[in-house]
């Protein structure tokens, strides 16, 4: 007996593996995740990113196999990227029915039809020579209000390839409301609007443009969110719902975790939040040198995503971490020894 007179003891709750499992409060499941993926337009196999190891741009082909692999794994859902041969300064292919990304669209919803949320990323940054997220005008400025018409080109036509839901990440004023009235006037009444309310201009978008072979020249500092900011993080947010978003989003996630809860302290809607590119190529590269314990690292960051209040996390890691998950768990049901 110890002679210290202690009876609060906060280490009784910690000191088995059942007792843990039982007073654990955050939960991951594959249904909680979503795949974001890269389709090259002109690949015959899909290309390595060099930024982001384990990471592939995708063909035609070989991204309905990585949507099968995602519906075998159980996530919740597929995010689609394009990158599209030719770019202008509008971002035509972006909107043309035959563009890359419409076209793997097409191509992920005949291979899963609804065993995955098939989803899209809407944004002109792929699709635009200069890289901006928006039309510029005569001044080189990003137009808020011409991005706007060209953002309900572009919804139209993902919804006509098939995608159940859009990403709107370009943060344009107003983008929300202009594209459910869109897409409302067409008749789409059904097709999900994910908005990337909080979405800051962050270093950790870099490989993504690489994975992208995005042309920006400059940063998107004129609508992205600076990254000290928490309060308009909250604000961007009561905006999109107020708009009619059905799923509102932070983004990155890691480092603006203070964002994501209070945004899913206040929402009514879905909370998700994006572990963005740098989240994912930084935990790769410290693992890689033998620094930190992969699996353990990238278990930890998503669980920590959940546990500040996201109900559905973006990763990169989405096929990995639930084929785990789903390993674990048969372990858990095989009858005792
Ligand atoms: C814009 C978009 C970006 C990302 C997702 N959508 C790039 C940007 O805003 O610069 C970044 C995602 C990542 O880094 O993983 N279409």
């Amino acid at each position: 007996m110890s002679d210290v007179n202690l009876p609060i003891r906060p280490r009784r709750l910690r000191s088995s593996p059942a007792l843990r499992r039982l007073t654990s409060e955050t939960s991951l499941e594959p249904r909680h995740l979503v795949l974001p993926a890269f389709v090259r337009e002109g690949l015959t196999e899909a290309l390595p990113i060099g930024s982001m190891p384990g990471v592939m741009q995708h063909s035609l082909s070989s991204i309905r196999c990585l949507a099968a692999d995602a519906v075998d794994a159980g996530v919740g859902g597929i995010m689609l990227f394009g990158v599209p041969e030719e770019r202008d300064a509008t971002g035509t292919a972006g909107s043309n029915s035959a563009g890359i990304l419409n076209a793997a669209l097409r191509a992920v919803k005949e291979e899963v039809g609804e065993a995955l949320v098939v989803q899209a990323d809407l944004c002109l940054d792929e699709f635009t020579d200069h890289g901006h997220c928006g039309v510029l005008d005569a001044d080189g400025r990003v137009d808020n209000d011409a991005t706007l018409l060209r953002y309900q080109e572009l919804a139209l036509a993902q919804a006509e390839a098939g995608a159940d839901l859009l990403g709107l990440s370009g943060m344009m004023d107003g983008q929300v409301a202009a594209v459910r009235e869109a897409l409302d006037s067409a008749g789409r009444e059904d097709v999900i609007i994910l908005a990337y309310s909080a979405k800051y201009a962050s270093a950790f978008y870099g490989p993504f443009r690489d994975a992208v072979e995005s042309a920006l020249v400059g940063d998107r500092r004129t609508y992205q969110l600076d990254p000290g900011n928490r309060r308009e993080g909250m604000r961007e947010a009561l905006l999109d719902i107020d708009e009619g978003a059905d799923i509102v989003m932070v983004k990155p996630a890691g480092s603006y975790l203070d964002v994501l809860a209070d945004v899913a302290h206040a929402s009514p809607i879905p909370v998700w939040a994006y572990q963005v590119s740098g989240e994912y190529s930084m935990i790769e590269a410290a693992a890689a040198n033998g620094w930190i314990e992969r699996e353990r690292a990238i278990d930890e960051s998503v669980l920590s995503i959940r546990r500040a209040g996201a109900d559905v996390v973006l990763t990169y890691w989405a096929i990995e971490i639930a084929q785990r998950l789903n390993a674990l768990n048969s372990r858990k049901v095989r009858p005792r020894a």
